[in-house]
């Protein structure tokens, strides 16, 4: 009964191979090569008299042993027996046939010792699957192992394995091991990251391994990269989103949400985040109810206006102030922009500390603020207040209101809990009452009923219980997702283009811009280019109504165009609505949804606004 004997053989340099090694060569009744291994290049004078069978022969390898010696080769450049080359030491086992391994050079071995990174304990992949999913699989999985990880690679494959390792594992220390008629050695040694540019394989390299550095140690959450190559590898395994979010959640230190919503992107199967924006979990503290609410707050509103009656230093007033910052003051470019074809006189909002020069005893200046004790609000209406503005307030309370009470000015104050941008019914719509008791615009109250009735109708079209396929909000923040908006809008969209991109801030916690037409058309319409790739994050939201001047409907078909010819992803919006007070109405809350819908993909809540409560704790420590 024979031995199988394993003998370690090298690829490169003849004189590597070890004495014992050479004499079982010479030894042996038959020598079996794996297959694309040819036999040794043995030294001078060392006869290899058997003859060789390839390693799938796996009957007449055995019969051989019967009667003598067998030698497999087992060359240098693989990590280990290959699977035949295992099946037949397994047989040759099961045979009852002694099996003796005759070690010789190995370039695994040899490339971690010459590596210098940590080679204790190491993982070796061998050579990696030539199918590319196979291959992210596989990397995917060992991403996150901290111990150096060995990869053999063909020379002729080099720059591609590179790429893909840097790829899937990022920037590590890499060191480039070959072997050649020279020997082994190492021949460059660096990080992943600038290897694919700078090894080049040579034609006399005949094997190569890669020693990668191991995952550093974890730092809580792993990178999103990491965390997409995870989701994806498991997605290809079968798993669905749900699972792979369940299964990663507690390893990556991502939230389930967010791992459900990146496997959504990684498959393209957006029609999935429909059942993320029907869901209210992220809304913990109801801002969705606020929007639902707009029709309400809007009838309050015009109630609380409706027996305003206003004294006559009020009543002479030829110019309106009104002094806001944020969700306070987009009421006011909201009913400026509603009255802006009928109203006899200007109507400004004040964004600022103080007061413009020309703000003299003829300018109504009202100070608008939820909380009523915004310092910029404040600032305006005392300045006001010195140079003997008729003054008038809206608010909930606050130094606001005291001063109004102080003051004897007229004051709207009206009780509604909710975040001040919530409550843009009141903050818009009083301001409307407000120009009418003043007489600078005839009766809205038609406008009202129409735009009143349209929130009631679409609105339940873009409730979050309202399908996907019916509900532009849910469309909208769909297509909307992984990019930064850019809302532009003309006339009375204008103000809204700007409260969406207020909402998208503040309840979605995202950048997001707006532009107005025609003026965008004369700068930002150039600006399409640098840097290099952000025009492919952006999605441009073109809101458009009734009754638009036909030349800036025209602008906005125009301007469409030349994004989209550059590639940019526009979608326009149809705001409904015959009247500009009923396209306000509806172009806020499609808006008001749409933040929300968005702020719910990215597993946000829409209502806490952390840096700006920050910022403001800050500014009153600041005095
Ligand atoms: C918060 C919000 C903010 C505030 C702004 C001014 O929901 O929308 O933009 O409106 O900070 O505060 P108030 O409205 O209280 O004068």
């Amino acid at each position: 009964m024979g031995t199988l004997y394993i003998v370690g053989v090298p690829a490169g340099r003849a004189d590597e191979l070890t004495l014992r090694a050479q004499r079982t060569l010479e030894e042996v009744a038959l020598l079996v090569t794996e297959e694309g291994t040819p036999a040794p290049d043995l030294p001078v004078g060392c006869g290899l008299a058997a003859p060789s069978v390839p390693v799938t022969d796996t009957e007449a390898i055995l019969a051989a042993l019967e009667t003598g010696d067998v030698a497999l080769l087992l060359d240098e450049r693989r990590a280990g027996p290959s699977v035949p080359a295992s099946g037949l030491i397994r047989a040759a086992l099961e045979g009852g046939f002694p099996v003796v391994p005759v070690p010789g050079p190995s370039l695994p071995v040899t490339a971690l010792i010459l590596s210098g990174l940590p080679a204790d304990s190491f993982i070796c992949l061998g050579s990696l699957p030539a199918q590319p999913d196979e291959r992210q699989a596989l990397l995917a999985a060992v991403a996150g192992e901290r111990r150096t990880l060995l990869i053999l690679a063909s020379p002729a494959h080099l720059p591609d394995t590179l790429a893909c390792l840097y790829g899937a594992l990022g920037d590590r220390p890499l060191a480039v091991v070959v072997v050649s008629g020279e020997g082994t050695e190492m021949v460059w040694r660096g990080r992943l990251g600038q290897a694919a540019g700078q090894v080049a394989a040579r034609p006399d390299w005949l094997g190569c391994a890669l020693v990668i550095g191991g995952a550093r140690q974890p730092t809580g959450r792993w990178e999103k990269a990491r965390l997409r190559a995870e989701v994806r590898a498991r997605l290809e395994q079968g798993l669905s989103a749900r699972e792979a979010g369940r299964q990663l959640s507690a390893l990556s230190g991502w939230p389930r949400r967010e791992i459900y919503r990146l496997a959504m992107e990684v498959t393209g199967n957006m029609d999935n985040l429909d059942d993320v924006t029907a869901q209210r979990e992220p809304d913990r503290e109801g801002m969705l109810n606020h929007v639902a609410a707009l029709p309400h707050q809007c009838r309050q509103a015009w109630a609380l206006t409706r027996d305003l009656k206003l004294p006559p230093h009020h009543q002479r007033a030829n110019k309106v102030l009104i002094a806001g910052m944020g969700g306070s003051a987009i009421g006011g470019d909201l009913a400026a922009a509603v009255v802006a074809d009928s109203a006899p006189l200007p109507i400004l909002v004040h964004r600022d500390y103080g007061l413009p020069a020309w703000a003299d005893e003829h300018t109504l200046v009202i100070g608008s603020s939820y909380s009523g004790d915004t310092e910029e609000t404040l600032s305006a209406f005392e300045a006001a207040h010195e140079r003997g503005c008729p003054l008038l307030a809206v608010t909930t309370g606050g130094r606001l209101a005291r001063l109004a009470g102080e003051w004897g000015v007229p004051l709207l104050s009206f009780h509604y809990r909710s975040m001040p941008r919530a409550a843009v019914g009141y903050l818009f719509v009083s301001l409307l009452g407000i120009l009418q008791a003043l007489g600078a615009v005839g009766d809205l109250e038609a406008d009202l009923q129409e735009g009143l009735s349209l929130l009631e109708s679409w609105g339940a079209e873009l409730a979050p219980d309202s399908p996907v396929a019916r509900n532009r909000a849910r469309q909208l923040a769909q297509a909307l997702y992984g990019r930064v908006p850019v809302v532009v809008g003309a006339e009375v969209l204008a103000p809204v283009a700007r409260r969406w991109k207020c909402q998208f801030n503040e309840n979605g916690k995202g950048w997001a811009y707006f532009e107005v037409l025609p003026e965008m058309d004369h700068n930002a319409l150039s600006g399409l280019h640098f840097p290099a790739g952000a025009a492919d994050r952006l999605c441009v939201l073109f809101l458009t109504g009734q009754g638009l001047q036909p030349r800036n409907r025209l602008r906005l078909d125009l301007t469409r165009q030349i994004l989209e010819e550059q590639g940019i992803a526009c979608h326009a919006v149809p705001v409904p609505g015959r009247s500009k007070l009923a396209q306000a109405l509806a172009g806020v809350q499609l808006g008001d949804y749409v933040s929300c819908y968005l702020a719910a993909l990215y597993g946000a809540d829409p209502t806490p606004i952390a840096e700006i409560a920050t910022l403001k704790r800050r500014m009153s420590e600041g005095r």
